[in-house]
C-alpha cells in the first residue's frame, strides 16, 4: 500500500503546549498507595515515594499531573490531608467505597511533584463543597503568608507557597454517578462564582470548567453551551473526558475511536466558539482533555468496588495489549493535530489504575504497552505542529464511516533543526510505503532515529515476568533523499521518525 504525507515549513497548526503530555493521580485503588507512595518498599525514599515508580514517571515524560481526583475529588476535604500525619482523620470515600487514611495529601503530592519534575494540576471539590472551600484551599496553597491559611501551611512546614497554576473546577459534574451531581445550570452558576473568588485570591491561575464526561452523555453539547454561557469570561479551559472501548473486539473497528476523538475535539471547540460568538468575544476557550485512555476490560462495577471498605484495593487494573498501545498512539496524533485548541491533556491514570505503569505492592514496577507511544510522543514532541496533508487509501467501519489507513502528524522543532513524523499504519495486513515531503525544512538531512512499535500478536501484553514483550524497536526501512523521506511502516504499527536539517533550508 502507498501513501503520501506533505508538510510545509510555513503552514503551522500551532506551537505545541507541552502540557499535552499530562497524566493523572487519583486517590483510587493503588494509584497513590502502592503506586507512587509506599513507605517500606525496597526503593522508597525518605518521604515514602517509590523510587522505581519515580524513575518510570520521568522516563514516561509526563509534564503535568492532575490530582487528587477524579470522582474522589467530589467528596474530598483538603484539610484532612494536611498537617501532622498522626492527627489526620480516616474517612470513607464514597466515590470508590474505600477507606482513605489521608496519609498522603496536598503537601506530599507537591513534594513528589518536585522530585518527579512535573507541574501540578489541582482540582477543587464542587460536589460536597463549594466556592468558600475552594478559595480557602487556594489561599493555603498559593498565598505568600500573613493570613490564617497561608500561615497554617507554614506551620505545616511549607514556608514557600506551592504556586499551583492550573485548577479544575470540580470533576465530571454532568455525571449522575458523581457525588452531588449537578445540572448544567446549577454547575454553570457555581463554576462562575468559584472562578471569581479563586481569581480574587490569585489572579495568576488558569481555570478549567467541567465539560462532558464523554461524548455519549445525553447532555453532551448542551452541557458545554449552558455551562460556558455562565462562566465564559471567568474560565480559560473546558475539560473533555474520554475512555476508548474495543466494543466489537475488532482492531479495524477499534481504530475508528481515534476519528471519534478528533470529532469530539472539533465539536467542543465549535461549541466554545459559538458561545464566544454570541458574546462577540475575542477570547478563545482552550481544551483540557484531562482524562483520556483505553478503558474497557475493567469498566464494570465489580472492578470499581470491593466490599468491606478496604484501603487501597486493586481497582480497574487494566492490562493493556499491543492494539491498545496503537489506539493510545493514534489518540496522541489526534491531539497533536488539534494543538491549536488542545493545550492540556492527562492520560488517566499514572500507576496501576488504568495506568501506563504497573506495580506489585512490595514488588516490581514495569511498563505497560501504552507506556511506549506516550513516552515516544513526549520525548520528540517539542516545537510546532505542522498542518499535514495526507493521501491514503481508507476503509469504512461501523465506528466511523471513513478511516484512512495512514494517520500521521509532523512536529518541527526550529530550536534544534529536527522534524519528527509520528505515523500509525491502520492496515492490519499490509505494510505501507509512505513518501513524506518536508517542504522548506532543509534539503540536507540526516536520520536521528526511526522507531516502531509493532507486535504480530495484537493481544500481546507486558507482565512482571515478561515486561518487554511489546517494546519499541528500530525501523530500518527509512530512506532520506533531500526533503523527501520514504518510510515503510509495518501493518498495525506506530512509528516515530526524527530527521535533522544539517544545513539551513
Ligand atoms: O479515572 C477513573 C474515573 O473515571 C475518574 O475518577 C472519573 O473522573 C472518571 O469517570
Amino acid at each position: 500500500m502507498n501513501a503520501k504525507l506533505i508538510v510545509d515549513r510555513d503552514f503551522v497548526v500551532s506551537e505545541l503546549d507541552r502540557r499535552m503530555f499530562g497524566t493523572f493521580v487519583e486517590h483510587m485503588g493503588r494509584c497513590v498507595y502502592g503506586g507512587i507512595y509506599e513507605p517500606g518498599h525496597a526503593t522508597a525514599d525518605e518521604d515514602g515515594f517509590r523510587g522505581d515508580v519515580l524513575e518510570l514517571t520521568k522516563e514516561l515524560g509526563t509534564t503535568i499531573v492532575r490530582y487528587p481526583g477524579g470522582n474522589f475529588l467530589s467528596g474530598y476535604n483538603w484539610e484532612d490531608g494536611v498537617g501532622p500525619a498522626d492527627k489526620r482523620p480516616v474517612r470513607r470515600d464514597l466515590a470508590w467505597f474505600s477507606t482513605e487514611t489521608n496519609q498522603f495529601g496536598t503537601n506530599e503530592f507537591m513534594k513528589w511533584a518536585k522530585k518527579a519534575d512535573i507541574e501540578p494540576m489541582f482540582g477543587v471539590n464542587l460536589g460536597t463543597k463549594g466556592p468558600d472551600e475552594a478559595r480557602q484551599f487556594l489561599e493555603y496553597c498559593n498565598h505568600e503568608g500573613g493570613s490564617a491559611l497561608s500561615d497554617l501551611r507554614k506551620e505545616h512546614g511549607y514556608e514557600k507557597p506551592h504556586d499551583i497554576k492550573f485548577w479544575c473546577l470540580g470533576n465530571e459534574m454532568d455525571g449522575p454517578w458523581q457525588i452531588c451531581h449537578k445540572t448544567a445550570e446549577e454547575y454553570g452558576r457555581v463554576a462562575l462564582e468559584t472562578a471569581k473568588v479563586m481569581r480574587w485570591v490569585d489572579p495568576t491561575i488558569q481555570l478549567a470548567a467541567c465539560g462532558s464526561s464523554h461524548r455519549n452523555m445525553p447532555t453532551y453539547g448542551s452541557w458545554e453551551y449552558q455551562v460556558l454561557d455562565h462562566c465564559y469570561d471567568e474560565v480559560d479551559f473546558i475539560s473533555l473526558h474520554t475512555y476508548f472501548n474495543n466494543h466489537a473486539d475488532s482492531a479495524a473497528e477499534y481504530f475508528g475511536v481515534i476519528e471519534l476523538l478528533d470529532a469530539f475535539i472539533k465539536e467542543v471547540a465549535a461549541i466554545c466558539d459559538a458561545v464566544g460568538a454570541k458574546r462577540r468575544s475575542h477570547k478563545k476557550i482552550m481544551l483540557s482533555l484531562d482524562e483520556w485512555n483505553v478503558w474497557y476490560k475493567t469498566h464494570k462495577i465489580e472492578h470499581m468496588r470491593v466490599p468491606g471498605w478496604p484501603e487501597a484495593p486493586k481497582l480497574i487494573e487494566e492490562v493493556y495489549n499491543a492494539e491498545d498501545a496503537l489506539i493510545v498512539g493514534g489518540a496522541l496524533i489526534a491531539m497533536l493535530n488539534n494543538a491549536d485548541r488542545v493545550k492540556t491533556a492527562c492520560l488517566a491514570q499514572l500507576v496501576n489504575v488504568i495506568g501506563p505503569i504497573m506495580t506489585e505492592t512490595g514488588g516490581a514496577a514495569w511498563r505497560q504497552t501504552i507506556f511506549h507511544p506516550f513516552a515516544l510522543a513526549s520525548k520528540y514532541g517539542h516545537g510546532r505542529v505542522l498542518k499535514s496533508v495526507a493521501e491514503s487509501p481508507s476503509y469504512s467501519a461501523k465506528t466511523f464511516p471513513e478511516i484512512p489507513y495512514l494517520y500521521a502528524t509532523v512536529i518541527d522543532n526550529p530550536a534544534d533543526g529536527t522534524t519528527t513524523v509520528i505515523a500509525l499504519n491502520r492496515s492490519l495486513t499490509d505494510s505501507m510505503d509512505v513518501e513524506v515531503e518536508l517542504r522548506g525544512l532543509g534539503k540536507d538531512r540526516e536520520l536521528v532515529h526511526a522507531t516502531e512499535l509493532h507486535h504480530s500478536n495484537l493481544k500481546a501484553v507486558n507482565t512482571k515476568d515478561a515486561p518487554n514483550t511489546v517494546a519499541p524497536k528500530e525501523n530500518k526501512d527509512v530512506t532520506i533523499d533531500g526533503e523527501r523521506l520514504t518510510l515503510r511502516l509495518k501493518p498495525a504499527s506506530f512509528n516515530v521518525i526524527t530527521t535533522k536539517a544539517t544545513a539551513a533550508a
